[in-house]
Order: structure tokens, then sequence, then C-alpha cells
């Protein structure tokens, strides 16, 4: 089984879109989904080098370890549908890993990033409910709770940056 979706939208807002307009999740989907999670991870280290104080760092980096644990989940989702193992593609040929650098971090940005990650859960939970078998959608809805968490640090660290 290839690693790598057979549609590969041309970026992450594509891929992002696209997904975004399911109500249900193939495993096509599923494996498309996992390149934006893992990409979550470099993307939130990145935020935590671009921001003070340690505190905020922290809560940004817990977020990134998380993405890399929803496409775990999804894994496992997709080895339960297919009943075949399914390997993450490494990031090196994740192609919405490579996002550019980072530059200031404002406050807008992370109220931005508090409404996608809630909007994460919503879609989600969409995804759960559209799930016929109910250990995936049990994965999904846990994907779900932490995404509604990650925008709970998010906000966290706006705080931070506000204090
Ligand atoms: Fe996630
Ligand atoms: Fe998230």
């Amino acid at each position: 089984m290839s690693h790598l979706p057979a549609d590969l939208p041309a970026d992450f807002g594509a891929a992002f879109a696209k997904l975004s307009a399911l109500t249900k999740l193939g495993v096509e989907d599923m494996k498309l989904m996992i390149l934006l999670e893992t990409a979550g991870d470099p993307l939130y280290a990145r935020l935590a080098d671009a921001v003070e104080p340690e505190e905020a760092k922290a809560l940004l980096r817990q977020n990134g370890r998380e993405e890399t644990a929803h496409a775990h989940r999804l894994k496992r989702a997709i080895e339960i549908l297919t009943g075949a193992p399914y390997e993450i593609p490494a990031l090196e040929d994740n192609p919405y890993a490579k996002s550019p650098s980072m530059g200031t971090v404002t406050v807008e940005m992370l109220r931005g990033l508090v409404q996608a990650e809630r909007g994460g859960d919503a879609l989600y939970q969409t995804y759960a409910a559209g799930e016929e078998n109910p250990d995936v959608a049990e994965l999904l809805r846990q994907n779900g709770r932490e995404e509604t968490r990650h925008g709970e640090r998010v906000e966290q660290v706006i705080a931070l940056l506000d204090g």
C-alpha cells in the first residue's frame, strides 16, 4: 500500500479545504489528514521557538507532540479499516511539512489558530458521526477532543503573551 495518498492537493490550505468538505473519511482521506497532522508538529515547534516565556513554549510544544499522536490514531484507524499495516510517511516525504519561516508571532495569528483548532474538533466529530466502525469513530472523537484542548492551550499562550 502506498504511504502517500493518491491525490496530493497543491498545498496545506488546499489539502485542508479538501478534507473540510467531507463528512466521512475514507482511507485515502485519512492518509492526507495524517500529512496535515504530522506537519502540525514542526509548525508548533517553530511557534514555540518564537515566543516567550518558557511556559508558553511548553504549551505549544505539547500541542505539537499531540498532533503527531493524532497521526498515529489515524494510522490505527487505517489499519483497522484495511487489515494491513500502514507506515506514517517521514517528515522529509511530507509535502505539507515545509512551511515558510514564522516571522513575528502575533496575538491575531494565535487567535486564528484557536479558531482552527476548534474547527478541527468539529470536523473530527463530523467524521466520527459518519463512521460505521465504532473503534475508528472513537479514535476520531479522541482526536477532536484534543483539538479543543489545543485551542485552550493556545488561549493560555495568548494570556501569557498579553501579561
Ligand atoms: Fe490534530
Ligand atoms: Fe490541534
